[in-house]
């Protein structure tokens, strides 16, 4: 039987992505209803972190699960999701390409021996537990997918930060190299901290486009683009391959623990990262709840 969890001192911050239209802010209030309402039914934060995202990944707005990027060859979907919690969770999975909800997977894998499964282990986890295979590619997606190639375009770099000619020598794919003029980095995210002094962080995404076959982000990799501990739960969102640099997420909790008000923790992270680089943050301490952005981010927040 359900039990029904008290709300009071609850809280959870979800974002949908650095530099994505704030118009997209409704998913957010819904994915934060969300786990709050899975809060309600089982006290645990970090269910209620992994529904939160659940709602984005069903969400075609947004770069994860359903709504993941196409990679340049107009096929293939590589995404990486995680979760970890102040209860000893940890549990992340890279380049999965046949995943529908790839937070349930990553969720899963806090359960294995393991903390970390990538590529065709991954999935081949996913058809154990009986977890939903992939939805077909989606209009949606190829019309994402079209706009891009549509605005393929040498002159503008492809990442911020990152020189267009890498991609060129290393490129590994069998289509040609085109380089396009937008790129997509996105991840959506959410951290709850429950009223019995519990942290929970969920990630998910489709990975940057374009990108190389085999790349991974921030998402999948403790400390850059989530971390949970005693005092806290961080996220980050933005250009992977500037979050990592960074240990962004554990850095900022870091300043968490030196006793930093969270507004300023949060800028003092976004202000290691290059200007340019659309990078966010969201996160829940014993007292606050918060977001940081150099750039447009859709959130929601419930506080309680
Ligand atoms: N932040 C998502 C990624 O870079 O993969």
């Amino acid at each position: 039987m359900q039990k029904n969890h008290k709300p009071q001192g609850f809280a959870i911050v979800t974002h949908g992505g650095a530099g994505e239209p704030l118009e997209f802010a409704d998913g957010c209030a819904n994915a934060a209803r969300s786990g709050r309402a899975r809060f309600l039914e089982t006290g645990d934060p970090l269910d209620a972190a992994v529904a939160a995202v659940l709602v984005f990944e069903e969400d075609e707005r947004f770069n994860a699960g359903t709504g993941s990027v196409l990679c340049l060859d107009g096929a293939t979907i590589e995404m990486d999701a995680s979760i970890m919690d102040t209860r000893g969770r940890l549990g992340a999975i890279a380049g999965v390409r046949d995943v529908r909800n790839p937070i349930l997977l990553a969720r899963a894998v806090a359960d294995t021996p393991h903390v970390l499964l990538v590529g065709e282990g991954a999935d081949r986890l996913a058809r154990a537990l009986g977890l939903e295979a992939a939805r077909p590619v989606s209009d949606k997606q190829r019309e994402k997918h079209a706009k891009l190639l549509k605005e393929l375009a040498g002159s503008v770099p492809l990442m911020p930060g990152i020189d267009n000619r890498m991609f060129d020598r290393f490129w590994n794919y069998k289509t040609p190299l085109q380089l396009p003029k937008s790129a997509a980095h996105d991840t959506v995210g959410a951290v709850v901290r429950s009223p019995d002094g519990h942290f929970a962080v969920a990630g998910s995404t489709g990975g940057s486009a374009p990108s190389l076959l085999g790349r991974v982000g921030d998402t999948a990799i403790v400390g850059s683009g989530f971390y949970a501990g005693p005092l806290g739960a961080v996220a980050a969102t933005g250009v992977g391959e500037h979050i990592v640099r960074h240990m962004l997420a554990r850095t900022v909790y870091g300043y968490i623990e030196e006793g930093m008000p969270l507004q300023q923790a949060l800028q003092r992270g976004i202000g290691l990262i290059d200007r340019g680089a659309d990078t966010g943050l969201i996160a829940v301490t014993k007292t606050e709840a918060a977001s940081c952005s150099n750039t447009h981010m859709p959130t929601g927040k419930i506080v309680q």
